[in-house]
């Protein structure tokens, strides 16, 4: 299937032509947050999609209906894509956000504001394999070739969506200026229930009783892998194509074993201590 090889750049960073312009990424940069709006901030492949069925399932206070019956872009839209203007038009408060935009296009904006942010990492390992099978899929990035050459890339920030590194710092260094709580992928998979409560008293959003036990049930993996308004069956092949893989992939911690060769990781650990040693991450980060 042919790739459709669009890029539009922003902020020194490339981005996928066919959902972005540079009228909607100014877009994004010019919103006008409401004190109710709930961010979530990620770089690719880092639990976004979880992270919206988490949020739906707690704003719905269990109830499995909206995640079951509108498509997870239009209960948590993307900032910086297209649609975002006319998807947002008549919706009602809180409105819950997504975006894989740098915190430097967006924190002015943020800060003028008292919207929430809840920014999700993963380890990066995880990401450049969990990034590198969805290029396999995603006719809108370029063809990956080899994983060795990918990682090049990734480590390197010149793919698409820019560097991890960066994205992560940035973000980081909202910590003093946004109201923003960090969660990772690995607290998710380790506990659960025990984010989900987090989240509910950062958001001050209180839990139904039976709200946990719900969402522990449609916030599974293999739940999510069965649902069409989550697990992007519903976009078509020429977009994503299905028969290359699948979104729901694995959904694993520390998959990148399988795929890094010693010298792959001894690169990789190098660059990291280079790009992040001084960095002060959360302490509950298992990087
Ligand atoms: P893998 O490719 O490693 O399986 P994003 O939504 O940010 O693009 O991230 C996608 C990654 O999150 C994929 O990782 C996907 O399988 C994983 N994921 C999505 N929902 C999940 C869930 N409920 N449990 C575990 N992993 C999940």
């Amino acid at each position: 299937m042919e790739r459709m090889e669009v890029t539009e750049t922003f902020a020194g960073i490339a981005l996928p032509g066919h959902l972005h312009t540079q009228e909607s990424l100014g877009f994004a940069a010019a919103f006008t947050f409401r004190p109710s709006d709930v961010l979530i901030a990620t770089y690719p492949k880092s639990g976004t999609t979880w992270m919206q069925e988490i949020l739906t399932l707690l704003f719905s206070l269990g109830d499995a209906r909206p995640a079951k019956t509108i498509p997870n872009w239009e209960r948590a839209p993307w900032l910086e894509q297209i649609y975002c203007r006319e998807a947002l038009r008549d919706t009602g408060s809180p409105r819950l956000l997504t975006t894989h935009l740098p915190a430097p296009v967006l924190a002015p904006a943020l800060q003028r504001s008292k919207a929430k942010v809840i920014y999700v990492a993963r380890n990066p390992k995880d990401v450049a394999v969990s990034f590198y099978h969805f290029h396999h899929l995603a006719k809108f990035l370029p063809d990956p070739s080899s994983f060795d050459a990918f990682l090049t890339q990734f480590l390197e920030g010149t793919v698409h969506y820019g560097s991890w590194f960066e994205h992560v710092k940035g973000w980081l260094g909202q910590r003093h200026l946004l109201d923003i709580l960090y969660v990772t992928y690995e607290e998710l998979h380790q506990d659960l229930r025990g984010t989900a409560q987090r989240l509910s008293s950062f958001l001050g959003c209180p839990l139904a009783p039976g709200t946990l036990a719900a969402l522990e049930q449609h916030c599974s993996f293999s739940a999510m892998r069965d649902n069409a308004m989550a697990n992007y069956s519903l976009i078509p092949a020429e977009i994503m194509d299905h028969s290359q893989g699948r979104f729901m992939r694995k959904g694993v911690v520390g998959d990148w074993r399988s795929h890094f060769s010693p010298e792959q990781n001894a690169l990789f650990n190098r660059r990291y201590q280079e790009e992040m040693g001084d960095t002060e991450l959360p302490a509950q980060w298992p990087m």
